[in-house]
């Protein structure tokens, strides 16, 4: 409360009054602590605390924070989160608007460039991206490799990674903005080749190259699901696909955005911090949650099994995967979009019969006690899979499908980060609570 009224100066703490008074209980010392106040909420600058000290040797204070619950890592502009109020923005456009009026190329160049393209900008970026869509013959060996049922996510991240070793004189040359922008074109136009590659792998089917005569979301649909010269990409499923990529591209700092951020640091080349990002992604907390999602639905398996999953749930024996976020208190923005997506894409594909347990799932969770009083909501992971598998994906390919425009918000982050002279190399510290020294014991002495 106190932050919110002294919001007088963002980004500096120069008004007299942002400051804190911080007494040491142990000294008797009292502190006077700068905030740094920002749009939302205001910070105290963790290194302030080292002065606060009970001895000349003393390390000074340290802030414990397992898990980054209330730790901000950096200044940002990119993407706006109001967890309580469900409200989410890129660039300050809210994202109903994005979803509901621009297209995942647009919506990428505003992440990636803070403002949406003028038609120049647009006709530009997408060209460039159409013409970096091939990648080099030896991916397919790397693919090859794989055994058939390899799991498209772990193919996709080591590919990734793979791609570094094309690239890697030109892309560990992170300080030159104009090689960054090349990296960033590239991981964008390949990213759905490389994902329709690892679908195609998984199904033994012939790799289909890109058609670069195709906008973006149709020519991934194409090197998907073409087998047989006339194939034609349906719209209505081609526009869904866009608007969930839309919904996808960022979503501030979560475990995997960080994870680019903390590998990005190190100064690594941006092919190898993403596939770490990707790993993150990849965990069914995060983005392999949609994947569950999907798991639980079928094991549920009927409507009438509902009420008997809601109490395994509340005993703690399984988790209701789909709910829940750190960030939103409320109603997850996303999910209210991709509810109203799936209807859309139910007249194309047929009624997916897993969406009648999901919407009675979703209305006895958002009355019972046990999740209303923890804030549980349904996120954006919760509908996602639905239509993904009613568009015919495998449930291998969901976090595959979520990292393809994930990779334009952990690009806009890993190019913040690095125009931003406030960051070094991610290094946390720790509380030690182990042995203090002592002698090593022989084996023969061993207990
Ligand atoms: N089902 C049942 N209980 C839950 C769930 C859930 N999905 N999520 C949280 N809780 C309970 C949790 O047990 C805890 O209860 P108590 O206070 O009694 O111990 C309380 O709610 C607070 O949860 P938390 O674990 O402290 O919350 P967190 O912020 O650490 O975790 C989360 C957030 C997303 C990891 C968690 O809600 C979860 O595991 N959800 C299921 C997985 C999921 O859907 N993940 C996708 C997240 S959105 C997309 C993305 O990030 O990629």
């Amino acid at each position: 409360m106190e932050a919110k009224e002294a919001k007088v100066e963002v980004g500096t703490a120069v008004a007299e009054k942002n400051f804190i008074d911080v007494t040491d209980r142990r000294t008797g010392k009292s502190y006077a602590i700068p905030l740094i106040v920002g749009k939302d909420k205001a910070a105290i600058d963790a290194m302030e605390l080292r002065q606060i000290k009970v001895s000349g040797d003393d390390f000074g204070l340290v802030l414990y924070d397992p898990a980054f619950k209330n730790t901000a890592s950096t200044k940002s502009t990119i993407t706006y989160i109001d967890g309580d109020q469900g409200i989410l923005r890129y660039r300050g456009y809210p994202i109903e608007e994005l979803a509901e009026k621009s297209n995942f190329l647009e919506v990428a160049w505003l992440i990636l460039r803070g403002e949406l393209p003028t038609k120049e900008q647009l006709q530009q970026f997408t060209d460039d991206v159409t013409h970096h869509t091939f990648v080099h013959e030896n991916v397919r060996t790397f693919l090859d490799g794989f055994r058939y049922d390899a799991h498209a996510m772990g193919m996709m991240i080591s590919t990734v990674a793979a791609l570094s070793t094309f690239y890697y004189e030109e892309a560990k040359n992170i300080e030159s903005p104009e090689t960054r922008w090349h990296q960033i074109i590239r991981l964008v136009a390949k990213m759905p080749t490389l994902a329709a590659w690892c679908y195609r792998h998984h199904r033994g089917l012939p790799y289909v190259y890109p058609d670069n005569s195709l906008p973006y979301t149709k020519n991934f649909v194409n090197m998907l699901w073409k087998i047989g010269e006339d194939y034609k990409p349906s719209p209505v499923l081609a526009r869904a696909l866009d608007i969930l990529f839309i919904l996808h591209v960022d979503h501030e700092q979560n475990c995997s955005t960080s994870t680019m951020r903390v590998v990005g640091s190190s100064h690594a080349d941006p092919y190898v911090s993403l596939a770490a990002a990707m790993a993150a992604l990849f965990g069914p907390l995060h983005g392999g949650a949609n994947e569950m999602v999907l798991r639980m639905l079928r094991e549920i398996g009927d409507v009438k099994n509902i009420p008997g999953f809601i109490e395994r749930v509340k005993r703690r024996e399984a988790l209701l995967m789909g709910f829940g976020h750190r960030v939103y208190k409320s109603y997850d923005p996303r999910a209210k979009i991709i509810k109203h997506t799936a209807y859309e894409v139910f007249e194309v594909t047929g009624r997916n019969p897993l969406l009648d347990i999901a919407l009675e799932l979703e209305r006895i969770a958002l009355e019972d006690d046990f999740f209303v009083s923890r804030k549980l909501y349904p996120n954006v992971d919760f509908y996602s899979g639905i239509i993904y598998q009613a568009m015919g994906f495998p449930v291998e390919m969901f976090p595959v499908l979520f990292a393809i425009p994930r990779t334009v918000g952990w690009l806009a982050q890993w190019e913040e980060l690095l125009r931003d002279s406030e960051q070094k190399i991610a290094r946390p510290r720790q509380l030690w609570m182990g042995e203090d020294e002592r002698a090593y014991v022989p084996m023969k002495t061993r207990g």
